[in-house]
């Protein structure tokens, strides 16, 4: 099947996104978030695909959700078709995802990245909120996300300024993982998603579950799930599997 906005692949239990929109630096617009709705989706359901990587190009992640298409919209249209809802898959996405950021990742770009469990930058990635410059506010998670993983003050001040971050600043407050050379970007993720494609799935699975409440609990509830989680993996075979390929000197091999 071939897309209009982006491009995919996959390899290696590897599927890979590539939002492609050279003429408007991949903003997202209606025919991209339906498109990417549709695969990531598909990508749940197929064995293939255990890791998912969302990247575009190198000039742009994403500049936004498309003010063009937004122009003529009134409110009550907004209200009622919801319509930056379905972006709202990656986030709640039952696999891996990791976001590789080259150029600009602003407003949308930038929360579309923020709903991946890992963001990795190149050296050249700018990261932004600048919807306050047009008239409106970030609507894709930014006032809350961005809050929660760089601070209130650093959020206000890029929500408020609309002002842009550079990688390096991206990585030193926490909102970014790894800064890599622009030309390397792709292939790390794409290796650190071939690395956890390799592990259990169980485990990974629990692992994100358990990361993700940290966000959402108090620390004593985030323990007792940790813990819970942790007991529950030994009635896994690939936990059994683990622990016997470590204390054997040897690889394991992972059933699911
Ligand atoms: N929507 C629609 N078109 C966009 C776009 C966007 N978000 N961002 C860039 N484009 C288009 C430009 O209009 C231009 O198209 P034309 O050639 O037809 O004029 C093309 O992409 C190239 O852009 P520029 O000429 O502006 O390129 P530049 O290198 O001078 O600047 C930029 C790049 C800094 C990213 C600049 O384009 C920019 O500021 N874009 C808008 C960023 C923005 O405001 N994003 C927030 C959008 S609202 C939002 O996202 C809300 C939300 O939370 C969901």
């Amino acid at each position: 099947m071939s897309y209009e906005t982006i491009s995919i692949n996959v390899l290696n239990g590897v599927g890979t996104v590539t939002f492609n929109r050279p003429e408007a630096m991949n903003a997202l617009n209606r025919k991209m978030m339906e498109e990417v709705y549709t695969v990531v989706n598909a990508w749940q359901a197929d064995a293939d695909v255990r890791v998912i990587v969302l990247t575009g190009s190198s000039k742009a992640f994403a500049a936004g959700a498309d003010i063009k298409e937004m122009l003529d919209v009134q409110y009550l249209d907004a209200l009622d078709a919801n319509f930056l809802n379905d972006w709202n898959c990656i986030a709640e996405c039952s696999k891996p995802t990791i976001a590789a950021v080259a150029g600009y990742a602003l407003g949308g770009g930038c929360e579309v990245a923020m709903m991946c469990d890992i963001i990795y930058a190149a050296d050249t990635a700018q990261f932004g909120q600048p919807e306050i410059r047009i008239g409106t506010l970030p609507g894709l998670g930014g006032t809350q996300r961005l809050t929660r993983l760089i601070g209130k003050s650093k959020a206000m001040d890029l929500c408020l300024t609309g002002r842009l971050m550079k990688a390096a600043e991206a990585e030193s407050s926490g909102l970014v993982a790894r800064v890599i050379d622009a030309e390397s970007l792709l292939e790390e993720a794409q290796r650190t998603a071939e690395k956890i494609a390799g592990y259990s799935s169980t485990a990974v699975q629990l692992v994100r579950e358990s990361v993700q409440a940290a966000g959402e609990t108090s620390l004593q509830q985030g323990l007792m799930l940790e813990r819970r989680y942790f007991y529950s993996l030994f009635g896994t075979a690939d936990q059994k599997e683990g622990m016997l390929a470590f204390s054997e000197k040897r690889d394991p091999v992972f059933e699911r």
